[in-house]
């Protein structure tokens, strides 16, 4: 119901009722806007969700800044379960947070991720050693930032340290920290990196490729809560709380020989393990709209949402580069789109069309033309129309038609 109607059809709110606003951007009339407008400035209070259409001029700097302050936005066909849930969320009395308040960094509301946060908060106040396991780009090391945060040591320091990135004649060196004249080079001391998170956490990423004598001198620490620095024969205390990541099978390492049993044992004590993307349902769709979002306020771009069929192929793709593939292929979406929404071929998702194998490529090149030429004339050349009908960018019409050798106009011409 239009707000102007609400008074006359009698229609008022009760007592605790939440009152949340829809602005139809899909038409994208200036006059429209306008409205939007003065009802946005007028009730500063009422949330708004906005519902948008490749019509919608997201690049027009009103529409812009309407947007930003949408807490969600949607296109049609809406996808109800995510609009459901930003309602439920809003009547439990809040902006839809798809992160909790005190885990900014860990977005996502499927049931692996919930206990995911169940687990990161028993285990952020025991001061024990916890071991992160998952696939590359899960977010293991925003999970070793959340049990940080939310410790006793949050402000204390939080040193992160690529075991696989530190040269091998060094790393004893880089973690335990060395006296002047150690070994050749060393002309100072040299405080390592546990040292330096006295009273905080310490991050050991990618712990697998720890050395073997390496592995002997956190042992030590993890047992005695002492450092040696190299060079020195005197321990020193250090407090200092010990997360690791891996994405390699600890197990199988253990079993080659390649890493220590007992250190195994005392660092998987906690263990967190990252769920994949794949297995996070609609996560996919909420941390890719998440991510344009994010990429939004610091770009011109006039992407604002993802078309349904792109929002299907965000949640068929098996994402082996997790998160971290999700958050580049939206960004490199949101640069190439040239639509308010991101299409499935702005996503070039592998697999996709537009992605296919070799052997199938003159198949489909020339129903690819076929479809086009079918399409446009459909359309009578209508290029905006053509690109809604095939789920594309209008960029990509252009684009297929020049890698077709259509000539728009001729074509346009001939078929009159
Ligand atoms: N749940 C999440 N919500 C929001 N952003 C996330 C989430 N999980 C991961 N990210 C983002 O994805 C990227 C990868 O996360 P992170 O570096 O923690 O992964 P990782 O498991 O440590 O990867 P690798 O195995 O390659 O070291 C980062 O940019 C991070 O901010
Ligand atoms: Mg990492």
């Amino acid at each position: 119901m239009r707000v102007a109607d609400v008074q006359a059809s009698g229609v008022g709110a009760r007592h605790g009722d939440v009152v949340v606003a829809l602005a139809d951007l899909r038409q994208g009339g200036l006059d429209t806007l306008q409205a939007m407008e003065g009802m946005v400035a007028e009730h500063p209070g009422v949330p708004w969700i906005a519902l948008v259409s490749p019509e919608t001029p997201a690049h027009e700097p009103r529409v812009t800044s309407l947007l930003r302050d949408c807490m969600a936005v949607f296109t049609s066909p809406i996808d109800f379960p995510r609009l459901y849930e930003a309602l439920d969320r809003l009547a439990q009395g809040g902006v839809p947070a798809r992160s909790e308040p005190d885990m900014p960094g860990l977005v996502g509301s499927s049931d692996a991720m919930r206990a995911l946060r169940i687990s990161l908060r028993k285990y952020a106040p025991v001061d024990l050693p916890v071991l992160v396991t998952g696939e590359t780009g899960t977010g293991k090391e925003v999970a070793a930032r959340v049990i940080h945060q939310l410790s006793p040591r949050a402000a204390q320091p939080f040193v992160a340290i690529n075991c696989g990135a530190l040269p091998g004649n060094l790393v004893q060196s880089e973690l335990f920290g060395h006296e002047r004249g150690a070994f050749t080079g060393a002309t100072t001391r040299r405080i390592g990196h546990i040292e330096s998170a006295s009273g905080g956490t310490v991050f050991l990423d990618e712990i697998g490729d720890l050395p073997l004598d390496a592995q002997t001198s956190l042992l030590r620490f993890l047992q005695e809560g002492t450092i040696v620095r190299v060079g020195s024969s005197q321990s020193l205390r250090a407090d200092v709380r010990v997360l690791a990541a891996t994405h390699v099978d600890m197990e199988k390492a253990v079993a080659a020989g390649r890493f220590r049993q007992d250190l195994y044992y005392r660092l998987n004590v906690l263990r967190v393990q990252m769920p994949a993307l794949r297995d996070r349902g609609s996560d996919v769709e909420l941390l890719a709209q998440h991510f344009l979002d994010t990429f939004r306020q610091q770009h011109d771009c006039r992407a604002l949402a993802f078309s349904a069929a792109a929002r299907r192929a965000l949640r068929a793709f098996q994402w082996p580069g997790n998160v971290r593939e999700l958050v580049n292929r939206v960004q490199r979406a949101a640069v190439v789109a040239e639509d308010s929404l991101i299409s499935v071929y702005d996503l070039d998702l592998p697999g996709r069309p537009g992605h296919a194998p070799a052997a199938l490529d003159r198949v489909r090149v020339s129903a690819e033309r076929d479809a086009l030429v079918a399409c446009l004339r459909e359309t009578r050349f209508n290029v905006s129309e053509c690109a809604r009908r095939l789920g594309i960018a209008r960029v990509t019409v252009y684009r297929l038609c020049k890698k077709h050798g259509l000539a728009l106009d001729e074509l346009a011409h001939s078929s009159a």
